[in-house]
Order: C-alpha cells, then structure tokens, then sequence
C-alpha cells in the first residue's frame, strides 16, 4: 500500500486541499478526483458518513487511511473538528473555459474584484446550492484560495470555479447588482443570465457599469447603504429560482 504521507507531499502543489468531512464528502458526491484522504480515526469518519452520507460512504471507505494525531497535524493549517483531510484534483481552467462558453440553463455569478476569502466561499457554496452555471471573479483574489474552499464546504466542485480576465467574461445578457437600480422585484432574471456584485469596498467597477444590461437594486429600506456581498448574491439567485418579476426588454 502506498504511505498516504508520501503521496500527501507528492500531490500538495497541484492539488486542492478538503479540510474536513462535509468539504470530502461534497467533494466525492459532485465527481472530484481525490487521490488521498486521511484521518485520525477511521471509525468516526466512516461512522459520520453513515449517518451523513450514505451515498458515498463505500467510496469513503475506500478512501480513507488512518493517520496519527500528529501527521494529521502536520498537513493542515489548523486541525478540523473532524480530524478528515483529503486532497482533490483541481478542474482545469480549459474544462471550466469551455463550460462557460456552452450555452446555459441556470446563471453565471461574477464577482467583480472580490476581497474577502469569506464571502467568496459563500457564493461558491449558494452557486452551488442553487444549481447556477459557475462563479467567476476578477481581480486578484484567488477563488480556489485554501480558505475560499474551506468555506465554500468542497462545493467547488459542483458548479464551476474560475478566475478570469474582463475580457474574458461569459456572454449573455449581463444583470449588474447595485443600490441604485431598478428593483429586481420588477425584472424577470433570465437562464443564460451573468449576475455580476461589486467589491465589498467599492462596489462594481466603472468597467462592468459601463457594459451592464440591466442594473437592479435589491429591496432595501432607506438609510441602509448596502447589503452584504454574500447575501446579496443570495437574494439575486433566490429571485432567478423563483422565477418573478417581467422578462427584460
Ligand atoms: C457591500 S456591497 C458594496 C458596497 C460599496 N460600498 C458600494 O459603494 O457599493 C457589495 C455588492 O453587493 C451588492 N449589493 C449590496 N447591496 C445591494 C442592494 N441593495 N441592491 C443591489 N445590490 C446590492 C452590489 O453588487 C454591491 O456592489
């Protein structure tokens, strides 16, 4: 048998790393390549994944190597509640290019210049959750950054996840989120629609203003100047799933 620590070391750099039972779990459910999972106790984890996660619990099991205490410690940043880590593949950015430019059933979410690795997890998790086509930012911030992917619970690899240019952007009708527009509550949002947010500091770029579609407000009572990155790409997706509002000229 090969020892999960060598292939740990081996894999690290290329790969993207599961800190946790639910970021696994979510991982193997929605197809990810895992080469390595480790824990410090074997009969809990799979215990969890009878309880939790029975779908996937015979590939866990084949999956899983217990490690002592203090090798599990040494391969993540800050040791889990769950004392589980794995290391998945990481989908490649010419896959997610590709998928991106398919003609779509359900939105693409871009995050314009994005700052906290917090929110971004969180819209990966709500992409995923409501079946959109990907999440796409700009900027500098890394996507696929350790603690976006502890936040988004391995859900990653369940919509698609991706850096790009703004040149690069997906086509179809492009829906800007800002304080200031029409009230999505008006706006029926549209299958092959971009929702693109502005950046938690300062809002959406005079680049995507400038080429939006539509700008929408989400309902907001006086005096309140803004809502939360997160929660707003949440209220924008819920309103796509529920389907309201008048198609957009
Ligand atoms: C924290 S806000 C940005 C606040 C920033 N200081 C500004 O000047 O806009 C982050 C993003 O969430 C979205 N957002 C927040 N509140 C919103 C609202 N009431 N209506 C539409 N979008 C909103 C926008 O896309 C905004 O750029």
């Amino acid at each position: 048998m090969t020892d999960p620590l060598s292939s740990w070391h081996r894999l690290a750099g290329g790969c993207v790393l599961l800190d946790g039972f639910h970021a696994l779990k979510h991982a193997v459910r929605f197809g990810a390549e895992v080469p390595v999972a480790v824990t410090t106790d074997r009969r809990a984890a799979l215990a969890l994944a009878e309880e939790l996660a029975p779908d996937v619990q015979d590939r866990l099991d084949t999956l899983l190597t217990e490690v002592p205490e203090e090798t599990y410690r040494s391969l993540v940043p800050r040791p889990h509640p769950t004392a589980v880590a794995a290391l998945a593949v990481r989908p490649s950015r010419q896959d997610n290019l590709r998928t991106l430019e398919l003609p779509r059933s359900a939105p693409v979410v871009v995050l314009d210049q994005p700052r906290n690795l917090g929110n971004a997890g969180a819209v990966v998790r709500l992409a995923a959750g409501f079946g959109a086509t990907g999440v796409v930012t700009t900027g500098t911030l890394d996507p696929w950054h350790p603690t976006v992917v502890r936040g988004g619970a391995g859900l990653h690899f369940a919509t698609v996840v991706e850096r790009l240019t703004v040149e690069e952007l997906p086509r179809g009708p492009l829906f800007a989120l800002d304080p200031e527009g029409e009230d999505i509550r008006g706006v029926k949002l549209p299958d092959d629609a971009v929702l693109a947010f502005g950046s938690e500091r300062s809002g959406l770029s005079a680049w995507l203003r400038a080429r939006t579609d539509h700008l929408l407000a989400l309902p907001m009572r006086p005096k309140v100047s803004s809502y939360n990155l997160a929660t707003s790409v949440a209220m924008a997706l819920y309103h796509w799933s529920a389907g309201g509002g008048a198609s957009a000229p």
